[in-house]
C-alpha cells in the first residue's frame, strides 16, 4: 500500500494493567520483565526519528500507561520532541485523578477514558474491580480541568447492549465525546458478540431523531472515529467501526509496543524489532539511520487493510494489553 500519510504513533508503555477486563486481559499475566521493555530514553530516541519522518501525534497507551512509573515525565519528554504537536493518553481512568495535575503540567493534550457500563456491579464483573465511581470522578476532574476528554465504550451484547443510550447521555451533562467501539477479534475479544455500530446508530437515532453529522472539531483526535451531535448535548457521539465501517484505507498510524516492536496493522503480527536496533552495538548515528529507514518505508509496508472477517487471516496472536489498542 503506498501513498499513506503516516503521522500518528501509538506508544504502549507497558503490558501491565490494574484492571482485568474480560475481553482484554481477564487473568493475571506473566508481565514482560522490565529489561525487555523500552526505557523512556529509548522511546525518546525512536520518537525523535519518527518525528523527523513525519509523526506529529502521539498516543500513549498500555496495558494501563499510568501503572508505569514516571508516565507524566514520559508525556513531558514526548511533548518536548521537535515536530510532535500533540500527546494524548488512553487510560482506564482508575489512577487518573491522582496523576491528572502532573499530566496537565506535563502538557498532555487529551485523555481517552475506557468505560463500558454505568452499572456498578456490571463494572466490577467486566473489569474485576469496583471502580465505577472512581472513573466517573476522573471524567469529572478532566472536565473541570478543561482537558479534551473522550469516553471509549467497547460495545458487545454480553456487556452493554441495554446501556447504549445511558452511555451516550454522558455527553449530555459533560462536554465529552462518547465513542462506541466495535469489538475486534483480537485476543479475548474473539469470545464476545460485538455490537454492529449500524445498530448502535439506529438505537441512538430512534431516541434522538435530530442527530446530526458533526464536523471534526479542533482537537477531536486523529483516529478513525466518526462523530455526530445530538442537539443540546455538550459533547458528541462517536462511532469507531473497524468491522462494519472498515476505515483501513485512511489509516494513518503505527504502533510501538512496550517491547519495541513497530506494528503496521492490528490484524497481523508483521512488525519491525526496533529494540534490537536501538540496543545494537552500532553508533548512535547508525542506529538513527536504520530507524529512519524503517519509518520511511512504513507507508509502503502497511497492508491494504485488516481481514478480521477471515479468522485464519488474523496472524496477530497477542492480547490487546500487549498491543495497546
Ligand atoms: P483519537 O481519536 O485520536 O482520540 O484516538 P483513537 O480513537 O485512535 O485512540 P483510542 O486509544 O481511544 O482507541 C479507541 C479504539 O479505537 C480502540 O479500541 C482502538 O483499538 C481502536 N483503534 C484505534 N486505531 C485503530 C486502527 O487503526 N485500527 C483499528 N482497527 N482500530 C483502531
Ligand atoms: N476490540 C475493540 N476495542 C478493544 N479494546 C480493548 N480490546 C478491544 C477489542 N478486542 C479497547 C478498550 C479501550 C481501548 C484502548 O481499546 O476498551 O477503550
Ligand atoms: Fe486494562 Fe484496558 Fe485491557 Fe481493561 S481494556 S484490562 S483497562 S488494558
Amino acid at each position: 500500500m503506498s501513498g499513506r500519510k503516516i503521522d500518528y504513533l501509538r506508544i504502549s508503555l507497558t503490558d501491565r494493567c490494574n484492571l482485568r477486563c474480560r475481553y482484554c486481559m481477564p487473568h493475571d499475566i506473566d508481565s514482560v520483565p522490565m529489561s525487555e521493555i523500552l526505557t523512556y530514553e529509548e522511546i525518546r530516541e525512536i520518537t525523535r526519528v519518527a518525528a523527523q519522518e513525519g509523526i506529529r501525534h502521539v498516543r500513549v497507551t498500555g496495558g494501563e500507561p499510568l501503572v508505569r512509573k514516571g508516565c507524566p515525565d514520559c508525556v513531558r519528554m514526548l511533548k518536548a520532541i521537535p515536530g510532535i504537536e500533540t500527546v494524548m493518553l488512553t487510560t482506564n481512568g482508575i489512577w487518573l485523578r491522582k496523576f491528572l495535575p502532573d499530566l496537565l503540567e506535563a502538557g498532555l493534550d487529551g485523555v481517552n477514558i475506557s468505560l463500558d457500563t454505568l452499572q456498578r456491579e456490571k463494572y466490577r464483573e467486566i473489569t474485576g474491580y469496583d471502580g465505577l465511581e472512581e472513573v466517573l470522578k476522573a471524567v469529572e476532574a478532566c472536565v473541570s480541568a478543561g482537558i479534551r476528554t473522550k469516553i471509549n465504550v467497547a460495545a458487545a451484547r454480553e456487556i452493554n447492549e441495554t446501556e447504549i443510550l445511558d452511555l451516550a447521555r454522558l455527553s449530555e451533562k459533560w462536554p465529552v465525546d462518547v465513542r462506541f467501539i466495535e469489538m475486534m477479534p483480537i485476543g479475548y475479544g474473539k469470545e464476545y458478540h460485538g455490537l454492529d455500530n449500524r445498530r448502535v446508530l439506529e438505537m441512538i437515532k430512534n431516541r434522538y431523531p435530530d442527530l446530526q453529522e458533526a464536523a471534526p472539531a479542533a482537537g477531536a483526535g486523529f483516529g478513525p472515529a466518526v462523530y455526530m451531535q445530538i442537539p443540546g448535548f455538550l459533547g458528541r457521539t462517536g462511532l469507531i467501526s473497524p468491522i462494519h465501517g472498515k476505515f483501513c484505507q485512511s489509516c494513518n498510524r503505527l504502533r510501538l509496543t512496550s517491547t519495541g516492536k513497530l506494528k503496521y496493522c492490528l490484524c497481523y503480527d508483521d512488525a519491525e524489532d526496533l529494540r534490537s536496533v536501538i540496543r545494537s552495538g552500532e553508533t548512535p548515528e547508525e542506529k538513527q539511520e536504520r530507524i529512519r529507514k524503517i519509518f520511511r518505508a512504513a507507508g509502503q509496508r502497511k497492508p491494504a487493510g485488516h481481514r478480521f472477517e477471515e479468522p485464519d487471516q488474523i496472524s496477530e496472536k497477542k492480547r490487546m494489553n500487549e498491543i495497546g489498542g
